[in-house]
């Protein structure tokens, strides 16, 4: 089953992609998650400068969902520089540099240092939900505000095609993704975690991590996720391509993702449970299923949900 596609001129060779945040730090572990299938890289969320995180314990998990409250740390543009550099040199699938920043002009500043990085996407981080006591709530929860980043962000990316990840806290996300659209959006990576949500020990009764509260993913999460993708997809006619991310673990879930519309498939707290190998294993079972369905294009498949309800 040829599981590739070419999507904003980029050729993936399967639709499985690192989600940001996990695993994603140095130009090795890229390079791991290449070997290990991925179809692309997603780099954690890079700020303009040094950014530290949240105190420990940043992240608790059962086999419904993982909360976590990393707090989104990281060293800089100027180590991302070095990182990249070393990446691209000879870089196995395609890398997405994710960009995240306080203000609408520190969004434009950061993605404009990012993007004479010469990254393939370029994916804006306005939807993370555990950093709202500094910086309020997500970009992502207003049109209008989405709408203002896209457009600072579009001006100085250049060619680079540039993708906003959504956020399921959003009221109206079929807003926020029109609104993006006509702000000039290429893609949309839909979505972030949800939440906040909060864990309680029940020994010392406290909340067991450090920031009390942090962002739900996992399992859990997948059928906000569909029913996201589905949202955004039809909001804007089918006519942008969306990585469709939050709580997949088999081939199955990726195949539901695509038929809610989803072109490329994001993958991040399925690495913990199924190992680093999760992308070969998600290819695998999705080419079991295409062909055992007969489907030898993912673009049957993809956005198929909603040609189904039309007729
Ligand atoms: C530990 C952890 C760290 C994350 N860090 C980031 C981040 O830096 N930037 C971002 O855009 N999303 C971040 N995310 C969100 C993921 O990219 C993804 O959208 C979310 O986890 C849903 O997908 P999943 O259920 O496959 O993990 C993080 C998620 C986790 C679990």
């Amino acid at each position: 089953m040829n599981l590739s596609q070419t999507i904003l001129g980029v050729t993936f060779k399967n639709p499985t992609v690192l989600a940001s945040g996990i695993w994603g730090i140095t130009s090795s572990s890229w390079k791991q998650v290449a070997a290990n299938g991925a179809g692309a890289v997603t780099t954690k969320s890079l700020w303009l400068k040094e950014h530290k995180g949240h105190p420990n314990p940043t992240v608790i998990s059962n086999e419904h969902w993982t909360l976590n409250a990393v707090g989104v740390p990281d060293a800089g543009v100027e180590k991302a520089r070095e990182e990249i550099a070393i990446y691209n040199k000879d870089k196995p699938v395609p890398l997405i540099a994710n960009v995240i920043a306080d203000t609408v002009e520190n969004f434009a500043k950061t993605a404009r240092a990012i993007g004479e990085l010469d990254p393939d996407f370029i994916e804006i981080n306005i939807s993370c939900p555990n950093v709202e006591h500094e910086f309020g709530k997500p970009f992502a929860c207003s049109a209008p505000d989405a709408a203002a980043v896209t457009k600072e962000v579009k001006t100085v990316c250049g060619k680079i095609p540039v993708f906003i990840k959504l956020s399921p806290n959003a009221e109206d996300i079929k807003a926020v993704a029109i609104a993006c659209a006509e702000a000039g959006a290429d893609g949309f990576t839909v979505i972030n975690t949800v939440g906040p949500g909060m864990a309680i020990d029940l020994r010392s009764r406290m909340p067991i991590l450090a920031n009390k509260v942090g962002g739900l993913s996992g399992p859990g999460l997948k059928p906000i996720a569909v029913r996201c993708i589905a949202d955004v997809y039809s909001a804007t006619d089918g006519k942008l391509p969306i990585i469709g991310t939050g709580g997949v673990h088999t081939g199955e879930d990726a195949i539901e993702f695509l038929l809610a519309g989803a072109s490329l498939i994001g993958i991040g707290t399925a690495i913990g449970t199924r190992g680093q190998d999760v992308f070969k294993k998600v290819c695998a079972e999705m080419s079991a299923w295409c062909e055992a369905e007969g489907v030898s294009e993912l673009s049957e498949l993809i956005g198929g949900m909603h040609r189904k309800m039309k007729n």
